[in-house]
């Protein structure tokens, strides 16, 4: 075990980051190689989740089937939290039962450390509030790695809705700490204080930040969390923010598009530069099954 628990790419070294992608490439070799490792077989994951999502559960799933572990599934609406039960209740019950590690998502920003005080098994961050979102993060770094081979000195512009966005604080610790040159871009409405002080710079105008960038990530509008109107329309939105192939011609020859997803099309971006050449969007999901093996075989000691 090299770590207990990935509650945020804050905690994470450089040599940490690199060590979880070296292994997170390897791992995506196997994937292309339709290979079965058995480096977990005999772990049990619970992944313990309070919001939606697609990508980052099935993603976890598949990842610990890929590594010989077992996942089992649960849900706010099936979890004795439900019926009264504290967090750490329902934690120190899954540990008692025997599972390995958690994976938590949670709307409270730091759940999943409060969780990772108190229970024996490893917990794995797989989105907090508007926190982190670690593992999310892991494979936005790489697949800009595998596609351009280092990430230091490539430019980043990270456009949206930055205010709301676990993501956006996580790539910009993970791109930055990898010495890449971040800037985040949104409406003043969603651009929150402090990304400066994380080694970001911030700017609004979005034809400004996204000239000669290389990464262009745009980030989904969280409508969920938002409890008032930051910005007129989403054609209006879109207008200014949106990334379109027109607007992709300020950026770098070889700049590439990528999104967290899920994506609004015609919202983030358009449908033509969402399924364009150089659209990594759908390398994405293949990519963060192989950071979270690696996250799982980092944390659970899997042989190499
Ligand atoms: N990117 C992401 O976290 O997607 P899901 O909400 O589908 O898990």
């Amino acid at each position: 075990m090299k770590r207990k628990d990935l509650l945020g790419i804050k905690d994470l070294s450089k040599s940490e980051l690199n060590e979880i992608l070296q292994s997170a490439n390897a791992m995506r070799e196997t994937i292309d190689r339709r290979e079965r490792l058995t480096t977990l077989a005999g772990k049990q994951i619970a992944t313990l989740f309070f919001e939606n999502s697609t990508r980052t559960r099935n993603s976890f799933d598949m990842a610990a089937k890929k590594t010989g572990a077992q996942s089992t599934g649960m849900s706010a609406s099936t979890s004795s939290v439900q019926k009264g039960e504290t967090l750490i209740d329902t934690g120190k019950t899954l540990d008692a039962i025997g599972f390995d590690a958690i994976v938590i998502r949670h709307p409270a920003s730091g759940a999943p450390r409060v969780l990772a005080e108190n229970v024996k098994a490893s917990v794995v961050n797989a989105g907090d509030g508007m926190n982190e979102h670690p593992t999310q993060a892991l494979l936005d770094v790489l697949t800009a790695k595998r596609h351009f081979g280092d990430i230091a000195g490539l430019k980043i512009v990270i456009v949206g809705d930055i205010k709301h966005s676990r993501v956006a604080r996580s790539d910009v610790l993970a791109f930055t700490k990898l010495g890449a040159e971040v800037t985040v871009c949104a409406p003043y409405t969603l651009m929150p204080v402090g990304f400066d002080g994380m080694g970001a710079k911030v700017e609004t105008d979005f034809d400004k930040a996204i000239e000669g960038a290389n990464v262009v990530m745009a980030l989904r509008l969280q409508l969920e969390r938002m409890d008032q109107a930051y910005f007129p329309s989403i054609a209006e939105y879109h207008k200014y923010y949106g990334v379109t192939s027109k607007r992709m011609l300020r950026a770098a020859d070889d700049a590439v598009i990528m999104h967290p997803a899920p994506i609004n099309r015609g919202a983030e971006v358009s449908g033509e530069a969402a399924d364009g050449e150089n659209s990594l969007i759908y390398e994405q999901p293949t990519n963060g099954v192989a950071v979270r093996m690696a996250v799982l075989d980092y944390l659970l000691g899997g042989a190499k």
